[in-house]
Parts: C-alpha cells; sequence; structure tokens
C-alpha cells in the first residue's frame, strides 16, 4: 500500500429513494501514487462527488473499501481526516463564515484541527501569500469574490498540511483567469510541495492540462484510466469531418437527412447556426470516402467547404463515455452543458 495515495476496491454507492435505486458509485477500484496529480472526470450525475466523499469519510459506502495514506475509510475514520485536505464543491463559500474575514476562518479552522497557534499564523501567512491572497486576509468573507473564497477553502484544507488533497470540482463557477490561477496553485502543491491531489471536474482541457493521470467515470463506472497522452491517441481514433455551408438554419433538418443517410457517416456530433452560416460535425468511418460522398449529397447547396477536423478532447471523451453528444433538436444550437462552443 505504500507506494499509493489513495486505493479504492471495488467502491460502491447506492442512493434508494422509494422504489427507485441508483448505483451512484458502482465498483470504482483506483490506485493513486504519491505525487501523483491525478483528475476524475465526468458528467453531471457521473458519481464524482459521491466518490470523492466517500473516500474523506463523509459518506459510508455500501460495498467494497478504500485506503486514504494506508489508512481504511471504514475501520479508521479518524486517521483519514487526519491525513487529507479537501474541499467538496462549495463554490458559494458556505463552508466558510461570511461575517468572520478570511484570516479568521482560517485561524478558526486551524484551531478545529488542533494546529498551535504559533505553527497556524505561521502557516497561514504562507499559503495567504501562496495564493496571493495576503492582501485581502483581513476583509470579510462576505465581500470576497467567487475566486477568492475558492482560494480560502483551499488554504483551510491545507491547513493541517495533509499531504493528501482531494477536492471536488475546486474550479467550478469561477471566471477563466482565477481559474487559471487555481489551477496554477494546485500544481504548485503538487511540484513544489510533494502533495498528491485527486480533484474532480468535468472540464477536459482543465484535467488534460494539469493530470499526471486521468479517469473517466460515468454512471458509476469507470471507463477509462490513463495519461492526457493516451486519451489524446484515442482521441486521434475518432474521424471527423466539418462541413460548413452558406445557407439558412431553416435547411438544417435536410440537410442533416442527406447526411445522416450516408453510410460512411457515423453520427452527427454538432451543428451550429450562425447568421447565414451552418457548421455540422461529424463522425465517419473513413475521410477519404466521407468527404466527397457528403458533398455529393449536399448538391445543391452553397457548400462552403467540407474538410477533414481533429476532434475536441470534449468529443473524444464522449465517445469514451459513451454519452449521446447531441439530440436532433431542429433549433440546432442547444447543445447542453456537453455541447461543443467555439
Ligand atoms: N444524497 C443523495 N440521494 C439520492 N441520490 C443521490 C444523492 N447524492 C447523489 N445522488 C445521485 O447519485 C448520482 C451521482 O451523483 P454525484 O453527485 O456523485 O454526481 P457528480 O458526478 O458529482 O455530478 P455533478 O457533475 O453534477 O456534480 C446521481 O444520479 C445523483 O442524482
Ligand atoms: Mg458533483
Amino acid at each position: 500500500m505504500g507506494e499509493y495515495a489513495i486505493v479504492s476496491e471495488n467502491l460502491t454507492k447506492i442512493f434508494r429513494s422509494g422504489k427507485r435505486k441508483i448505483v451512484a458509485v458502482d465498483h470504482v477500484s483506483l490506485k493513486i501514487k504519491r505525487g501523483e496529480f491525478f483528475g476524475l472526470l465526468g458528467p453531471n450525475g457521473a458519481g464524482k462527488t459521491t466518490f470523492t466523499k466517500m473516500l474523506v469519510t463523509l459518506l459510508i459506502p455500501d460495498e467494497g473499501e478504500a485506503w486514504v495514506d494506508g489508512f481504511s475509510i471504514l475501520k479508521e475514520p479518524i486517521e483519514v481526516r487526519k491525513r487529507v485536505g479537501w474541499m467538496m464543491g462549495e463554490t458559494g463559500g458556505r463552508a466558510l463564515y461570511w461575517r468572520l474575514s478570511g484570516y479568521d476562518n482560517l485561524m478558526f479552522f486551524a484551531k478545529l484541527h488542533n494546529v498551535p497557534r504559533d505553527v497556524a499564523e505561521q502557516r497561514i501567512k504562507v499559503l495567504l501569500r501562496f495564493v496571493e491572497l495576503e492582501n485581502d486576509a483581513h476583509k470579510l468573507v462576505m465581500n470576497y469574490s467567487t475566486g477568492m473564497r475558492v482560494k480560502l477553502m483551499l488554504i483551510r484544507a491545507l491547513l493541517h498540511n495533509p499531504d493528501i488533497l482531494i477536492l471536488d470540482e475546486p474550479t467550478l463557477g469561477l471566471d477563466v483567469e482565477s481559474a487559471r490561477k487555481v489551477r496554477t496553485f494546485l500544481r504548485r502543491l503538487v511540484d513544489d510541495l510533494g502533495k498528491t491531489i485527486l480533484f474532480t471536474s468535468h472540464n477536459m482541457y482543465e484535467v488534460e492540462m494539469l493530470c499526471d493521470r486521468i479517469a473517466i467515470i460515468n454512471r458509476g463506472r469507470i471507463i477509462f484510466i490513463g495519461t492526457p497522452r493516451e486519451i489524446r491517441e484515442k482521441v486521434e481514433e475518432i474521424k471527423i469531418v466539418e462541413i460548413q455551408l452558406a445557407e439558412n438554419g431553416n435547411v438544417l433538418d435536410d440537410v442533416l437527412r442527406r447526411i445522416t443517410s450516408l453510410s460512411v457517416v457515423n453520427e452527427v456530433l454538432s451543428k451550429e447556426i450562425l447568421e447565414r452560416n451552418i457548421i455540422i460535425r461529424v463522425s465517419v468511418t473513413d475521410h477519404a470516402t466521407a468527404i466527397p460522398e457528403i458533398a455529393n449529397a449536399l448538391r445543391g447547396y452553397n457548400i462552403e467547404s467540407v474538410h477533414r477536423a481533429l476532434p475536441t478532447l470534449e468529443e473524444a471523451f464522449l465517445k469514451l463515455a459513451g454519452v449521446k453528444i447531441f439530440s436532433m433538436k431542429p433549433s440546432g444550437v442547444g447543445v447542453g452543458r456537453y455541447g461543443r462552443r467555439r
């Protein structure tokens, strides 16, 4: 167990409401090495929060077992709590006292962790500087921005100096700049301080950028584990053709009908209507035959281009997850949280 910071074996959580039974986490087995930055990626309701909550002993599994820093989450929950810092999707900052300053919040939580006062003061000083929050430390949390609150919660997770951090969507709800700062901070925790991080996200790019390894979870099950590079390789197996037409939205249905009737076309991945322009992305079995066949099927329309396109990581993820990327809505633009936007 020594080389691993976190091990789960068949970890399972079932929620029952009346007769309904939801297997939120379904026999998940993972091994996360010390010093590893590990990302758990998955769509809404995939089981990310439930999985991380079991690891930090906030939820009791129905089946399976896990060890954090070698301690059993079932038999030694107190030891686990001493060794792990966590933050659970609380971007609104509900886990903080809004009428206290950031600094007073931290001192309070340090006390709960039995950190001696002088140690706490020193540690808080260093951490505040680390996240560039030192100038705002004495403001009330109610006057903080979301990004500032997230940083404060990250510091809070670090007060007892845990080697292992379990963070549920730490960048959710942050603007681009704050998210970037938080990511840099997390990466430094791993690179400079040797921490192990397990974090969850539904942002493919973030995970690819940050992580040493990634697991993709869907409907409670792990469907892929590998390095960002391995995901990239999978991505490149997906063959995509992008079709651009100088037409307006009312021809979309006919265009889609013509394209999807071709056997070389597997699936429509996305469609967008922009002013007098339609952009459709499809996955195909083979570029060389698909491109002329599609162009031919669309004769009569104003074709701007039919070309080979690289899949986005999101498309690859959805492919791996087996999630239906796009529903055939005539409006064409509402592709939802995982839909591709440019
Ligand atoms: N306390 C609960 N009672 C009943 N069902 C629950 C409970 N918590 C979660 N679930 C269900 O378990 C499944 C997994 O939820 P979970 O919150 O772990 O997903 P998630 O991957 O964190 O999703 P999101 O990206 O939306 O945060 C979902 O179907 C959810 O509705
Ligand atoms: Mg969640």
